[in-house]
């Protein structure tokens, strides 16, 4: 088990039980590894989510309220979390504060009564150069997603980042097929379900430790285009059955799975916003998704809704307040609740950790 690396100018100095071995220093700038922080990857988890029929909530966050509700929610259920930042995140949140956030919100959990497992895990990687910057800074975790690129370069780019990051026994997803909706800077207008004639030579010839699959889901708050009181189409359960029967027991991750509560969007609206046509999965599929090989199931844009209903909800009412406390705490109670209701009621990962 490798438990120590210290960095310093010109090789690292890794033990593993408890043997000394130098690797060179690949340029680092500076290395934390996440073990340092007290994080952990997420291979122990997604073995046991596949097993146990639930899957991890890989929660987005920014800021400081949106991981504070996050802790707090997963404490409560005692459930393990994926803390997942977008290559967005870091640029508005600053990389050092976020490593030292996350390193934070390990010690909170155990002030908190409960050390749950911590991941910390880039969204969507872009390039090999994002992933290694990330492991560099503390991440346990990360996602290079090639999805927009030909099979061929796909592989090439995960089997690069894989490579790097096993190094330091970082975990890496990766992707095959497209979703619908903005990811980042990239957006696709059109979603392309994941080919399971493909995922065995990409799973085998890669090395990844997870696999995010298109099968319907979609990023955003817009996910389809319904008419009022028509259902969003089905999830793509029989392409999800044979990549399970391809790769048996290989953890799976469902990216663009927010349920969009028409509830919250309401309250958006009638405290002064637009939101009109939003749709999201349903928390019913989400549920059948994780008793399967789904083992992460990714939600960032419930929160934001419930974040921007609970803000506009007090400044409407109390239209002289100025203090963030006022708005942002409310905000931070709603995002709690929400993300229990998940673990509860959707992913089934409470008293997991
Ligand atoms: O799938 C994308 C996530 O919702 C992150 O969004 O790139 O705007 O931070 P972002
Ligand atoms: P949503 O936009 O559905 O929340 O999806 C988030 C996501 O996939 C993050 O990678
Ligand atoms: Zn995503």
């Amino acid at each position: 088990m490798l438990h120590k690396i210290i960095n310093n100018s010109h090789l690292l100095r890794i033990y593993k039980n408890n043997h000394l071995t130098l690797y060179p220093n690949f340029n680092l700038k500076i290395m934390i590894h996440y073990k340092e922080l007290g994080l952990v990857n997420s291979r122990d988890l997604f073995s046991k989510a596949v097993k146990g029929g639930y899957a991890i909530p890989a929660f987005n966050f920014n800021n400081l309220e949106q991981l504070q509700a996050i802790i707090m929610a997963c404490v409560e259920t005692k459930s393990p979390v994926i803390l997942q930042v977008s290559k967005g995140a870091r640029k508005y949140a600053n990389s050092t504060l976020l490593q030292y956030l996350a390193k934070g919100a390990v010690e909170y959990s155990k002030e908190l009564g409960c050390a749950i497992p911590i991941v910390l895990h880039l969204d969507h990687g872009d390039s090999f150069e994002t992933c290694k910057s990330c492991i560099e800074t503390g991440f346990s975790s990360v996602m290079i997603d090639g999805s927009h690129l030909s099979f061929e370069e796909n592989i090439k780019e995960t089997k690069k980042v894989v490579d790097f990051a096993h190094q330091f026994d970082v975990t890496v997803e990766g992707e095959l097929g497209v979703l619908a909706g903005i990811e980042d800077e990239i957006s696709h207008e059109h979603s392309s379900y994941t080919q399971p004639a493909e995922v065995e030579e990409f799973v085998k010839r890669t090395g990844v430790d997870s696999l995010a699959i298109s099968i319907g889901t979609s990023h955003g708050a817009f996910k389809f285009k319904v008419r009022p009181g028509e259902l969003p189409p089905p999830l793509r359960f029989d392409i999800l059955e044979e990549v399970e029967r391809r790769i048996p027991g290989f953890p799976i991750v469902l990216h663009g799975a927010s349920s969009v509560p028409q509830e919250i969007v309401a309250e958006i609206n009638k405290y002064g916003g637009k939101m009109e046509n939003t749709c999201g999965v349903s928390e019913e599929q989400l549920r059948r998704a994780a008793s399967s090989a789904v083992c992460k199931i990714n939600i960032d844009s419930d929160g934001r809704l419930a974040v921007t209903a609970a803000v506009r909800k007090v400044l409407f009412e109390k239209p002289s307040e100025f203090d963030p406390r006022n708005y942002l705490g409310p905000a931070r109670d709603a995002l709690k609740v929400l993300y229990m209701h998940k673990i509860e009621k959707v992913l089934g990962s409470l008293n997991r950790a």
